[in-house]
């Protein structure tokens, strides 16, 4: 019931809430929501506080039984022979990457869309990086376009299931047996994520993730490498204990002790080796609740000009929804930028991230390719870093970084109600783009 303001009678408070409603929060209306999400890191703090204390009272910090123990369940969750807990999961790349002998001279496929570390652990082990191009529907690595950029060279495939979602592992398998190469799995993100029922991080020849605090295991800072390989598990295990010697990894005979490899110290502790088992109770049922809270947005979205999800790579029987990326294609909404969309949808209560930048274009790889182990390394034609920057352009990446958003991982535990609070807010400013603009 409006009521002109000319009569003099107080307007109608409900209409009047109802008018700010639809009018963008950004633009002084009525947020969708001002409740908080879902809080994270989530611990219970009788049980998992128990077992940290436990820990802390034994005196026993530095790896040892509770450690051991974390690595054993995680080697049965996603059905690995062995694991090995690390500091993070870019050193659990950097070491699988090492302990395989990759570097000087080595070419390495990696897939631009993804986090610093996919690039990172090549450079650190001396080797060149090769990015392939991003699948524009999938998010992930463009497996049709791995072997044009296969030379002599390549030792070595770096998929990264990008945000939990598997990238077509199968068709990459099926690369690497043809042409020999290494695949060590980037599952970083990918917790129990699945292709044909068979756990993402198993079918490479190692497998990495990361359980910082932002994951969906979180410990604060953690990694985990995976494999069936026995050989390589007792080098990585040696490599990550400063070289010592471990299983198939022995002093030679008439040495009189020291360490055999060239090694690190990548271990972890016993309290946080704690709190990771008490995470491991609870993923399957946050992964439950972010997986379905992800069908049904994908759902309720597909409709909406210019929003569009994420789609999954052939055979995925399960993911491991971490974040919810989609492409913002600002043509249906006025012209309105992604950052100025990105404002509003904050604005009316819900979070978001811009998402992956491009990385076959940034200062750390010039700054590498001028560094003097690069230039003793490799030739001034190889690192002639305008040619390369020609062979490892990436124009679809180049464009999803330009429109891809996320939602947070915490937002994904919440209840349907909440997921219906993001629809109505993109459909809210779907609605009043043109005046947002101005
Ligand atoms: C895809 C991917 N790879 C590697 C890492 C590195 O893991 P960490 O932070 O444990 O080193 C991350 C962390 O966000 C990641 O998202």
């Amino acid at each position: 019931m409006g009521i002109g303001l000319a009569t003099g009678i107080t307007p109608d408070p409900i209409s009047d809430f109802a008018k700010k409603a639809n009018i963008p929060a950004v633009l002084g209306g009525q947020p969708v929501r001002t409740k908080d999400w879902p809080d994270w890191p989530i611990w219970d703090s009788t049980t998992d506080q128990e077992l940290v204390i436990n820990v802390l009272q034994s005196g026993k910090w530095t790896r040892g039984d509770v450690v051991a123990e974390f690595e054993n369940k995680w080697a049965l969750t996603v059905g690995a022979k062995r694991c090995l807990a690390v500091v993070n999961g870019t050193n659990a790349l950097i070491a699988s990457l090492s302990q395989y002998g990759i570097g000087a001279g080595d070419e390495v496929i990696i897939h631009p869309y993804t986090f610093i570390s996919t690039i990172i652990c090549v450079l650190q082990n001396g080797a060149m990086p090769v990015f392939v191009d991003t699948d524009p529907e999938t998010f992930q690595i463009d497996a049709w376009k791995i072997e044009e950029k296969i030379t002599s060279k390549t030792r070595a495939i770096i998929p990264a299931h990008t945000l939990g979602m598997p990238a077509d592992i199968e068709k990459i398998m099926q690369i690497a047996k043809k042409h020999n190469l290494l695949v060590i799995e980037n599952a970083c993100l990918s917790w129990l994520a699945e292709v044909n029922h068979k756990r993402i991080g198993t079918f490479g020849n190692a497998g990495c993730f990361s359980f910082q605090t932002s994951k969906n295991i979180p410990i604060g800072e953690g990694g985990a490498i995976v494999s069936d390989d026995e050989e390589f598990m007792d080098r990585c295990y040696s490599y990550h204990n400063y070289g010592n010697p471990y299983g198939t990894v022995v002093r030679p005979e008439n040495t009189d002790g020291g360490t055999v490899i060239n090694g690190t110290k990548l271990r972890i502790t016993e309290y946080q080796a704690a709190i990771g088992l008490a995470q491991l109770k609870r993923l399957g049922r946050q992964t439950e609740v972010r997986n379905l809270n992800t069908s049904y947005l994908k759902d309720r979205v597909k409709d909406i000009p210019g929003i569009v999800p994420m789609k999954l790579s052939r055979n995925v029987t399960r993911i491991s929804a971490w974040m919810f990326p989609f492409r913002y294609k600002k043509e249906a909404f006025n012209g309105l930028s992604r950052e100025a969309f990105m404002k509003a949808l904050r604005a009316e209560g819900i979070p978001c991230l811009a998402g992956y930048v491009t990385q076959n274009d940034k200062p750390y790889l010039k700054n590498t390719f001028e560094s003097k182990n690069y230039r003793r390394m490799y030739s001034k034609k190889e690192l002639d870093f305008d040619k390369y920057l020609e062979r490892n352009q990436c124009p679809e990446n180049d464009l999803l970084c330009q429109e891809s958003v996320w939602f947070l991982q915490n937002m994904l535990l919440g209840s349907q109600a909440d997921m219906d609070d993001i629809v109505t807010a993109i459909e809210k400013i779907y609605n009043n783009s043109a005046s947002i603009k101005q």
